[in-house]
Protein backbone atom coordinates (compact mmCIF):
# COMPACT_ATOMS: atom_id res chain seq x y z
CA UNK A 1 0.00 0.00 0.00
CA UNK A 2 0.96 3.73 -0.54
CA UNK A 3 -0.12 5.83 1.51
CA UNK A 4 -0.76 10.12 1.09
CA UNK A 5 0.53 12.26 3.41
CA UNK A 6 -2.98 12.72 4.41
CA UNK A 7 -3.83 9.44 5.23
CA UNK A 8 -0.53 8.81 6.84
CA UNK A 9 -0.30 11.96 9.05
CA UNK A 10 -3.67 14.19 8.93
CA UNK A 11 -4.85 13.43 12.45
CA UNK A 12 -7.79 12.05 12.63
CA UNK A 13 -9.14 14.63 15.62
CA UNK A 14 -6.44 16.82 16.31
CA UNK A 15 -6.85 20.13 14.98
CA UNK A 16 -4.60 21.12 12.43
CA UNK A 17 -5.02 24.02 9.75
CA UNK A 18 -5.88 22.89 6.18
CA UNK A 19 -2.73 24.43 4.64
CA UNK A 20 -0.07 26.14 6.04
CA UNK A 21 1.81 26.62 9.47
CA UNK A 22 0.95 26.80 12.68
CA UNK A 23 2.02 27.32 16.11
CA UNK A 24 0.96 28.56 19.68
CA UNK A 25 -2.71 28.52 20.34
CA UNK A 26 -4.17 31.52 20.47
CA UNK A 27 -7.04 34.09 21.99
CA UNK A 28 -8.99 31.11 23.16
CA UNK A 29 -12.98 32.29 24.72
CA UNK A 30 -16.09 30.48 25.14
CA UNK A 31 -19.54 32.30 23.66
CA UNK A 32 -22.79 31.52 23.14
CA UNK A 33 -22.48 27.64 22.60
CA UNK A 34 -18.90 28.16 21.03
CA UNK A 35 -15.15 27.08 21.61
CA UNK A 36 -13.39 29.61 19.45
CA UNK A 37 -9.44 29.08 18.97
CA UNK A 38 -7.06 31.30 17.25
CA UNK A 39 -3.26 29.96 16.61
CA UNK A 40 -0.10 31.48 15.39
CA UNK A 41 -0.61 30.86 11.78
CA UNK A 42 1.43 31.22 8.12
CA UNK A 43 -0.78 29.90 5.70
CA UNK A 44 1.39 30.79 2.71
CA UNK A 45 3.95 28.36 3.76
CA UNK A 46 5.16 25.47 6.01
CA UNK A 47 7.50 26.97 8.08
CA UNK A 48 7.30 29.50 10.91
CA UNK A 49 7.12 32.96 8.80
CA UNK A 50 4.81 36.38 9.09
CA UNK A 51 1.98 35.52 11.76
CA UNK A 52 -1.33 35.76 11.43
CA UNK A 53 -4.03 34.84 13.75
CA UNK A 54 -6.03 31.61 12.69
CA UNK A 55 -9.41 30.58 13.70
CA UNK A 56 -11.76 27.64 14.19
CA UNK A 57 -14.44 27.37 16.13
CA UNK A 58 -16.35 24.31 17.96
CA UNK A 59 -18.80 23.11 20.10
CA UNK A 60 -17.12 20.51 22.31
CA UNK A 61 -13.33 21.44 21.69
CA UNK A 62 -13.13 18.09 20.25
CA UNK A 63 -14.24 18.74 16.39
CA UNK A 64 -13.07 21.92 14.67
CA UNK A 65 -14.52 24.04 12.00
CA UNK A 66 -11.52 26.24 10.51
CA UNK A 67 -12.65 29.44 9.84
CA UNK A 68 -11.44 32.99 7.84
CA UNK A 69 -7.68 34.35 9.47
CA UNK A 70 -8.98 36.81 12.14
CA UNK A 71 -6.20 38.79 11.88
CA UNK A 72 -3.77 39.59 9.38
CA UNK A 73 0.12 41.36 10.08
CA UNK A 74 0.43 44.78 9.06
CA UNK A 75 2.90 47.59 9.06
CA UNK A 76 2.99 47.86 11.70
CA UNK A 77 4.49 43.80 12.45
CA UNK A 78 3.59 40.16 12.67
CA UNK A 79 0.87 39.07 14.87
CA UNK A 80 2.22 37.29 17.49
CA UNK A 81 0.53 35.65 20.46
CA UNK A 82 -2.14 36.59 22.71
CA UNK A 83 -5.80 36.51 24.04
CA UNK A 84 -8.94 37.43 24.33
CA UNK A 85 -11.66 37.97 26.20
CA UNK A 86 -15.48 39.17 26.02
CA UNK A 87 -16.41 42.40 27.07
CA UNK A 88 -19.70 41.43 28.77
CA UNK A 89 -19.85 45.39 30.43
CA UNK A 90 -18.32 47.29 27.45
CA UNK A 91 -15.86 48.50 29.64
CA UNK A 92 -13.25 49.17 26.64
CA UNK A 93 -16.61 51.33 24.36
CA UNK A 94 -16.15 49.51 21.78
CA UNK A 95 -19.55 47.66 21.73
CA UNK A 96 -22.27 48.77 19.21
CA UNK A 97 -25.84 48.17 18.70
CA UNK A 98 -25.62 46.65 22.34
CA UNK A 99 -22.90 43.31 21.20
CA UNK A 100 -20.59 42.33 23.75
CA UNK A 101 -16.91 43.28 21.86
CA UNK A 102 -14.34 40.63 21.71
CA UNK A 103 -11.46 41.95 22.99
CA UNK A 104 -7.98 40.52 21.51
CA UNK A 105 -4.90 41.61 22.71
CA UNK A 106 -1.60 40.59 20.81
CA UNK A 107 2.25 40.98 20.37
CA UNK A 108 3.20 43.42 17.53
CA UNK A 109 6.60 41.87 16.67
CA UNK A 110 8.48 44.24 13.87
CA UNK A 111 11.22 42.52 11.96
CA UNK A 112 12.45 45.20 10.73
CA UNK A 113 13.30 47.05 14.29
CA UNK A 114 14.50 43.03 15.18
CA UNK A 115 16.61 43.19 12.03
CA UNK A 116 18.05 46.94 13.20
CA UNK A 117 19.35 45.75 16.20
CA UNK A 118 16.51 47.31 18.55
CA UNK A 119 15.94 46.06 21.23
CA UNK A 120 11.80 47.35 21.42
CA UNK A 121 10.90 45.49 18.50
CA UNK A 122 8.03 43.71 20.54
CA UNK A 123 4.98 45.94 21.77
CA UNK A 124 1.30 45.01 23.14
CA UNK A 125 -1.57 45.88 20.42
CA UNK A 126 -5.46 45.22 20.79
CA UNK A 127 -8.02 44.93 18.32
CA UNK A 128 -12.16 44.06 18.60
CA UNK A 129 -14.52 41.79 17.01
CA UNK A 130 -18.33 43.13 16.85
CA UNK A 131 -19.47 39.35 14.83
CA UNK A 132 -18.49 36.75 17.06
CA UNK A 133 -14.62 36.92 16.71
CA UNK A 134 -14.58 36.23 12.71
CA UNK A 135 -12.94 39.88 12.17
CA UNK A 136 -11.34 41.89 14.03
CA UNK A 137 -10.78 46.01 13.99
CA UNK A 138 -7.06 47.18 14.89
CA UNK A 139 -7.50 50.11 17.92
CA UNK A 140 -6.35 53.34 16.15
CA UNK A 141 -4.08 54.12 19.39
CA UNK A 142 -2.23 51.08 18.89
CA UNK A 143 0.77 49.94 20.57
CA UNK A 144 -1.53 49.77 23.98
CA UNK A 145 1.83 49.10 25.70
CA UNK A 146 4.83 50.14 24.24
CA UNK A 147 8.40 48.75 24.86
CA UNK A 148 10.86 50.44 26.92
CA UNK A 149 13.92 48.25 25.75
CA UNK A 150 13.03 44.67 26.93
CA UNK A 151 14.36 42.07 24.32
CA UNK A 152 11.06 39.27 24.46
CA UNK A 153 8.34 41.25 25.64
CA UNK A 154 5.38 39.06 24.66
CA UNK A 155 2.79 37.11 24.66
CA UNK A 156 -0.47 39.16 26.54
CA UNK A 157 -2.70 36.84 28.67
CA UNK A 158 -5.68 38.93 29.79
CA UNK A 159 -8.95 37.60 32.17
CA UNK A 160 -11.02 38.98 33.74
CA UNK A 161 -10.14 38.99 37.47
CA UNK A 162 -13.52 38.74 39.73
CA UNK A 163 -12.21 38.42 42.73
CA UNK A 164 -9.98 41.71 42.60
CA UNK A 165 -13.10 43.20 39.99
CA UNK A 166 -10.48 44.67 37.45
CA UNK A 167 -8.98 42.91 33.69
CA UNK A 168 -5.37 41.60 34.69
CA UNK A 169 -2.61 40.61 32.31
CA UNK A 170 0.63 38.92 32.13
CA UNK A 171 3.13 39.56 29.75
CA UNK A 172 6.71 37.66 29.54
CA UNK A 173 9.27 40.48 29.77
CA UNK A 174 12.89 38.79 29.60
CA UNK A 175 13.16 36.52 32.06
CA UNK A 176 10.40 37.23 34.47
CA UNK A 177 6.58 37.98 34.10
CA UNK A 178 5.34 41.25 34.67
CA UNK A 179 1.50 41.72 35.78
CA UNK A 180 -0.64 44.38 34.61
CA UNK A 181 -4.19 45.99 35.49
CA UNK A 182 -6.89 47.88 33.39
CA UNK A 183 -10.81 49.13 33.97
CA UNK A 184 -11.15 49.99 29.86
CA UNK A 185 -9.11 47.57 28.29
CA UNK A 186 -6.57 50.17 26.88
CA UNK A 187 -4.73 51.65 29.51
CA UNK A 188 -2.58 49.42 31.63
CA UNK A 189 -0.74 49.74 34.31
CA UNK A 190 2.40 47.80 35.73
CA UNK A 191 1.58 46.17 38.91
CA UNK A 192 4.54 44.03 39.34
CA UNK A 193 6.87 41.23 38.33
CA UNK A 194 7.63 37.42 39.39
CA UNK A 195 10.29 35.49 38.22
CA UNK A 196 13.85 36.24 39.26
CA UNK A 197 15.82 33.69 40.57
CA UNK A 198 13.07 31.00 40.61
CA UNK A 199 12.04 28.52 37.92
CA UNK A 200 13.56 27.47 35.37
CA UNK A 201 15.04 29.87 33.14
CA UNK A 202 17.06 28.08 30.42
CA UNK A 203 15.59 29.47 27.73
CA UNK A 204 13.32 32.45 26.98
CA UNK A 205 10.25 32.81 29.20
CA UNK A 206 7.22 33.38 27.01
CA UNK A 207 2.81 32.36 26.75
CA UNK A 208 2.66 32.90 30.60
CA UNK A 209 -1.21 32.12 32.02
CA UNK A 210 -2.56 33.33 35.19
CA UNK A 211 -6.12 32.17 36.99
CA UNK A 212 -7.70 30.92 40.83
CA UNK A 213 -8.71 27.34 41.00
CA UNK A 214 -10.11 25.57 43.86
CA UNK A 215 -7.85 23.48 45.36
CA UNK A 216 -9.65 19.66 44.92
CA UNK A 217 -12.54 18.70 47.21
CA UNK A 218 -12.10 22.22 49.01
CA UNK A 219 -12.70 25.93 49.25
CA UNK A 220 -8.88 26.83 49.49
CA UNK A 221 -8.21 29.11 46.51
CA UNK A 222 -4.46 29.37 44.99
CA UNK A 223 -3.62 31.34 41.76
CA UNK A 224 -1.63 29.12 38.88
CA UNK A 225 0.98 30.69 36.94
CA UNK A 226 1.92 29.07 33.51
CA UNK A 227 5.30 29.79 31.76
CA UNK A 228 6.14 28.55 28.79
CA UNK A 229 10.35 28.31 28.22
CA UNK A 230 12.40 28.02 24.96
CA UNK A 231 14.91 26.04 25.40
CA UNK A 232 15.13 24.48 28.89
CA UNK A 233 12.45 21.79 28.63
CA UNK A 234 13.30 18.25 31.16
CA UNK A 235 13.77 16.70 27.88
CA UNK A 236 15.30 19.84 25.78
CA UNK A 237 13.95 22.21 23.48
CA UNK A 238 10.05 23.78 24.59
CA UNK A 239 8.48 22.99 27.89
CA UNK A 240 5.86 24.55 30.22
CA UNK A 241 6.30 24.90 33.76
CA UNK A 242 4.18 26.35 36.64
CA UNK A 243 3.80 28.23 39.27
CA UNK A 244 1.46 28.15 42.35
CA UNK A 245 0.79 30.60 44.56
CA UNK A 246 -1.09 33.71 46.26
CA UNK A 247 -2.31 37.02 44.12
CA UNK A 248 -3.40 40.00 45.84
CA UNK A 249 -4.63 41.25 42.59
CA UNK A 250 -1.07 43.00 42.13
CA UNK A 251 1.37 40.70 43.12
CA UNK A 252 2.36 37.06 42.55
CA UNK A 253 3.75 35.12 45.81
CA UNK A 254 4.61 31.82 45.05
CA UNK A 255 3.51 29.52 47.78
CA UNK A 256 6.41 28.63 50.00
CA UNK A 257 6.01 24.59 50.11
CA UNK A 258 5.43 24.69 46.34
CA UNK A 259 9.26 26.95 45.95
CA UNK A 260 10.41 24.23 48.05
CA UNK A 261 9.13 21.50 45.62
CA UNK A 262 10.93 23.31 42.86
CA UNK A 263 14.23 23.91 44.71
CA UNK A 264 14.31 20.05 44.80
CA UNK A 265 13.86 19.25 41.79
CA UNK A 266 16.27 19.11 39.21
CA UNK A 267 15.33 21.72 36.69
CA UNK A 268 13.63 24.26 39.28
CA UNK A 269 11.23 23.80 38.09
CA UNK A 270 7.77 21.75 37.68
CA UNK A 271 6.39 21.20 34.22
CA UNK A 272 2.71 20.80 33.22
CA UNK A 273 3.62 17.40 30.51
CA UNK A 274 7.32 15.79 30.26
CA UNK A 275 6.92 14.78 26.64
CA UNK A 276 8.40 16.91 24.03
CA UNK A 277 5.21 18.21 22.35
CA UNK A 278 3.00 20.13 24.46
CA UNK A 279 4.11 23.79 23.72
CA UNK A 280 2.45 27.60 24.86
CA UNK A 281 -0.34 26.20 25.92
CA UNK A 282 -3.19 28.75 28.06
CA UNK A 283 -6.76 28.37 28.85
CA UNK A 284 -9.90 29.52 27.68
CA UNK A 285 -11.46 32.80 28.77
CA UNK A 286 -15.09 33.47 29.80
CA UNK A 287 -16.00 29.71 30.55
CA UNK A 288 -19.40 30.17 32.52
CA UNK A 289 -19.48 29.79 36.30
CA UNK A 290 -21.98 27.33 35.53
CA UNK A 291 -19.43 24.98 33.70
CA UNK A 292 -16.39 26.36 36.13
CA UNK A 293 -13.37 24.12 34.63
CA UNK A 294 -10.33 25.39 33.44
CA UNK A 295 -9.92 24.32 30.21
CA UNK A 296 -6.54 23.86 28.16
CA UNK A 297 -4.78 23.40 25.00
CA UNK A 298 -1.72 23.49 23.95
CA UNK A 299 0.72 23.45 20.56
CA UNK A 300 2.00 19.45 20.38
CA UNK A 301 4.85 20.12 18.90
CA UNK A 302 8.55 21.62 20.04
CA UNK A 303 10.87 24.04 18.41
CA UNK A 304 13.88 21.86 18.49
CA UNK A 305 11.87 20.39 15.14
CA UNK A 306 9.03 21.98 14.68
CA UNK A 307 9.46 23.51 11.20
CA UNK A 308 11.14 20.08 9.79
CA UNK A 309 8.29 17.63 11.04
CA UNK A 310 7.80 15.33 7.82
CA UNK A 311 4.23 16.99 6.89
CA UNK A 312 4.52 19.13 3.11
CA UNK A 313 0.46 20.55 3.15
CA UNK A 314 0.45 21.80 6.79
CA UNK A 315 2.88 21.78 9.76
CA UNK A 316 1.98 20.70 13.39
CA UNK A 317 -1.57 20.05 15.28
CA UNK A 318 -2.55 20.87 19.20
CA UNK A 319 -3.46 18.80 21.72
CA UNK A 320 -6.65 17.59 22.77
CA UNK A 321 -8.31 19.96 25.05
CA UNK A 322 -8.02 18.99 28.50
CA UNK A 323 -9.34 20.04 32.00
CA UNK A 324 -7.06 21.09 34.72
CA UNK A 325 -7.61 20.47 37.86
CA UNK A 326 -5.15 21.33 41.57
CA UNK A 327 -4.38 18.76 44.04
CA UNK A 328 -3.30 19.61 47.77
CA UNK A 329 -1.27 15.66 48.76
CA UNK A 330 1.11 15.71 51.61
CA UNK A 331 1.31 19.90 51.26
CA UNK A 332 2.43 19.95 48.19
CA UNK A 333 0.27 21.26 45.73
CA UNK A 334 0.46 19.73 41.94
CA UNK A 335 -1.64 20.08 38.60
CA UNK A 336 -3.83 17.34 37.07
CA UNK A 337 -4.62 17.21 33.29
CA UNK A 338 -7.28 15.50 31.66
CA UNK A 339 -8.38 14.90 28.57
CA UNK A 340 -11.85 17.24 28.44
CA UNK A 341 -14.85 14.77 29.03
CA UNK A 342 -16.40 15.90 25.67
CA UNK A 343 -14.44 13.25 23.90
CA UNK A 344 -16.61 10.39 25.97
CA UNK A 345 -19.79 10.88 23.55
CA UNK A 346 -17.36 9.92 20.50
CA UNK A 347 -16.54 6.94 21.81
CA UNK A 348 -17.65 3.48 20.08
CA UNK A 349 -17.17 0.41 19.89
CA UNK A 350 -15.95 -0.89 23.19
CA UNK A 351 -13.25 -3.84 23.61
CA UNK A 352 -12.43 -5.16 27.08
CA UNK A 353 -10.33 -7.26 28.76
CA UNK A 354 -9.87 -8.11 32.46
CA UNK A 355 -7.11 -10.15 34.75
CA UNK A 356 -4.92 -10.67 31.86
CA UNK A 357 -1.46 -12.55 33.28
CA UNK A 358 1.51 -10.53 31.43
CA UNK A 359 4.21 -12.82 31.00
CA UNK A 360 5.62 -12.51 28.06
CA UNK A 361 5.12 -9.98 25.07
CA UNK A 362 1.18 -10.29 24.90
CA UNK A 363 -1.17 -9.12 21.79
CA UNK A 364 -3.73 -7.13 23.19
CA UNK A 365 -5.52 -5.82 20.12
CA UNK A 366 -5.08 -5.09 15.98
CA UNK A 367 -6.25 -2.99 13.35
CA UNK A 368 -8.75 -5.65 12.44
CA UNK A 369 -11.00 -5.42 15.85
CA UNK A 370 -10.09 -1.08 15.99
CA UNK A 371 -8.39 1.45 13.62
CA UNK A 372 -5.86 2.19 16.51
CA UNK A 373 -5.27 5.89 14.85
CA UNK A 374 -8.23 7.07 16.42
CA UNK A 375 -8.83 5.41 20.17
CA UNK A 376 -9.06 6.07 23.92
CA UNK A 377 -7.19 3.47 26.16
CA UNK A 378 -7.97 3.01 29.65
CA UNK A 379 -5.71 0.64 31.69
CA UNK A 380 -5.52 -0.23 35.16
CA UNK A 381 -2.87 -2.28 37.12
CA UNK A 382 -3.24 -2.71 40.82
CA UNK A 383 -0.34 -4.95 41.87
CA UNK A 384 3.01 -4.85 39.43
CA UNK A 385 4.99 -6.40 41.99
CA UNK A 386 8.70 -5.52 40.89
CA UNK A 387 7.49 -6.16 37.13
CA UNK A 388 7.76 -2.77 34.89
CA UNK A 389 5.53 -3.28 31.26
CA UNK A 390 6.31 -1.60 28.02
CA UNK A 391 3.25 -1.56 25.92
CA UNK A 392 3.98 -1.56 21.97
CA UNK A 393 2.76 0.13 19.29
CA UNK A 394 3.79 -1.49 15.77
CA UNK A 395 2.81 -1.64 12.24
CA UNK A 396 4.27 -3.81 9.35
CA UNK A 397 7.45 -2.47 9.20
CA UNK A 398 8.34 -2.91 12.65
CA UNK A 399 8.46 0.51 14.00
CA UNK A 400 7.83 0.91 17.28
CA UNK A 401 6.65 3.44 19.91
CA UNK A 402 7.64 2.36 23.25
CA UNK A 403 5.91 3.24 26.36
CA UNK A 404 5.42 2.34 29.90
CA UNK A 405 6.99 1.93 33.10
CA UNK A 406 10.28 0.82 34.59
CA UNK A 407 10.75 -0.63 38.01
CA UNK A 408 14.68 0.12 38.49
CA UNK A 409 14.06 3.58 38.56
CA UNK A 410 10.29 3.85 39.43
CA UNK A 411 10.10 6.34 35.46
CA UNK A 412 7.33 6.51 33.13
CA UNK A 413 8.94 6.60 29.67
CA UNK A 414 8.05 6.66 26.11
CA UNK A 415 10.66 5.53 23.52
CA UNK A 416 10.30 6.63 20.26
CA UNK A 417 13.78 5.93 18.88
CA UNK A 418 12.35 3.86 16.33
CA UNK A 419 8.66 4.89 15.51
CA UNK A 420 9.26 5.55 11.91
CA UNK A 421 10.20 8.62 10.19
CA UNK A 422 12.45 10.53 12.55
CA UNK A 423 15.99 11.44 10.60
CA UNK A 424 14.89 14.76 9.70
CA UNK A 425 16.19 16.43 13.49
CA UNK A 426 18.66 14.82 15.24
CA UNK A 427 16.38 16.15 18.09
CA UNK A 428 13.90 14.01 17.50
CA UNK A 429 14.58 10.28 17.72
CA UNK A 430 14.86 9.81 21.39
CA UNK A 431 13.38 8.18 24.69
CA UNK A 432 12.72 10.16 27.71
CA UNK A 433 11.28 9.15 30.92
CA UNK A 434 10.11 11.11 34.22
CA UNK A 435 9.24 9.74 37.97
CA UNK A 436 6.49 8.56 39.01
CA UNK A 437 4.58 10.66 41.36
CA UNK A 438 3.51 8.26 43.86
CA UNK A 439 6.54 6.19 43.49
CA UNK A 440 6.13 3.85 46.41
CA UNK A 441 2.34 2.35 44.57
CA UNK A 442 3.00 -0.13 42.46
CA UNK A 443 -0.47 0.79 41.10
CA UNK A 444 -0.95 2.25 38.10
CA UNK A 445 -3.82 3.71 35.63
CA UNK A 446 -3.81 5.40 32.62
CA UNK A 447 -5.45 6.87 29.89
CA UNK A 448 -3.93 7.03 26.56
CA UNK A 449 -5.08 9.48 23.32
CA UNK A 450 -3.87 8.23 20.27
CA UNK A 451 -4.22 9.71 16.64
CA UNK A 452 -2.73 8.89 13.31
CA UNK A 453 0.81 11.09 14.69
CA UNK A 454 0.05 11.45 18.46
CA UNK A 455 0.13 9.68 21.81
CA UNK A 456 -1.27 11.45 24.61
CA UNK A 457 -0.49 9.81 28.67
CA UNK A 458 -2.26 10.69 31.73
CA UNK A 459 -0.81 8.27 34.04
CA UNK A 460 -2.62 8.47 37.40
CA UNK A 461 -5.58 10.43 36.91
CA UNK A 462 -3.44 13.02 35.27
CA UNK A 463 -0.75 13.27 37.65
CA UNK A 464 1.78 12.73 35.33
CA UNK A 465 1.44 13.69 31.61
CA UNK A 466 3.36 12.89 28.87
CA UNK A 467 2.29 13.97 24.91
CA UNK A 468 4.72 13.33 21.84
CA UNK A 469 4.21 13.18 18.74
CA UNK A 470 5.58 10.10 15.42
CA UNK A 471 5.60 9.67 12.19
CA UNK A 472 5.46 5.55 11.15
CA UNK A 473 5.78 4.48 7.69
CA UNK A 474 2.23 2.92 7.72
CA UNK A 475 -0.34 3.18 10.40
CA UNK A 476 0.33 1.13 13.79
CA UNK A 477 -2.00 -1.57 13.66
CA UNK A 478 -1.28 -3.68 16.66
CA UNK A 479 -0.93 -3.12 20.53
CA UNK A 480 1.09 -5.18 22.94
CA UNK A 481 2.00 -5.39 26.12
CA UNK A 482 5.53 -7.08 27.68
CA UNK A 483 6.40 -7.41 31.33
CA UNK A 484 9.70 -6.53 32.57
CA UNK A 485 11.36 -8.63 35.24
CA UNK A 486 8.39 -10.02 36.10
CA UNK A 487 4.86 -11.54 35.38
CA UNK A 488 1.99 -9.46 36.52
CA UNK A 489 -1.61 -9.21 36.18
CA UNK A 490 -3.33 -6.35 34.06
CA UNK A 491 -6.72 -5.51 35.75
CA UNK A 492 -8.19 -4.13 32.86
CA UNK A 493 -7.62 -2.40 29.71
CA UNK A 494 -10.42 -1.05 27.60
CA UNK A 495 -10.34 0.43 24.24
CA UNK A 496 -12.68 2.78 22.91
CA UNK A 497 -12.72 3.60 19.31
CA UNK A 498 -13.03 7.40 19.03
CA UNK A 499 -15.84 8.23 15.99
CA UNK A 500 -14.75 12.00 15.42
C1 LIG B 1 6.06 30.70 21.41
C2 LIG B 1 6.32 31.94 20.60
C3 LIG B 1 5.71 33.15 21.27
C4 LIG B 1 5.50 34.08 20.14
C5 LIG B 1 5.13 33.16 19.02
C6 LIG B 1 5.58 33.62 17.66
O1 LIG B 1 6.07 29.53 20.69
O2 LIG B 1 7.71 32.11 20.42
O3 LIG B 1 6.48 33.66 22.32
O4 LIG B 1 4.51 35.04 20.39
O5 LIG B 1 5.70 31.91 19.32
O6 LIG B 1 4.99 32.87 16.64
Amino acid sequence: TTYSEEDLYRPNFHFTPKKGWMNDPNGMFYKDGFYHLYFQHYPNGNTWGPMHWGHAISTDMVTWKEMPIAIYPDEKGYIFSGSSVVDVNNSSGFSKNGIAPIIAMFTYHDMDGEKAGKLNYQSQAIAYSLDEGQTFTKYSENPVIKNLGIKDFRDPKMFWDSIHKKWLMVLAAGQKIMFYSSLNLKDWKLESDFGDGIGGHGGVWECPDLFPMKVQGTDEVKWVLLVSINPGGPNGGSATQYFIGDFDGKKFTIDASFENDLNKSEYKSIWIDYGKDNYAGVTWSNIPDSDGRKLFVGWMSNWDYANVVPTERWRSSMTVARQIELQKENASYRLLFQPVKELTKYKSTKYKKEDIAIKALTKIIDSDAIDLSSVEIQFKISDLKNSGFTFKLTNKQDDTLAFGYNTSDKNFFVDRRKSGKTAFSEKFADRISVAKRTSTNVNISGTIILDKTSIELFFDNGETVMTEIFFPNSPFDKLSIEPKDQEFILDNIEIHKLNI
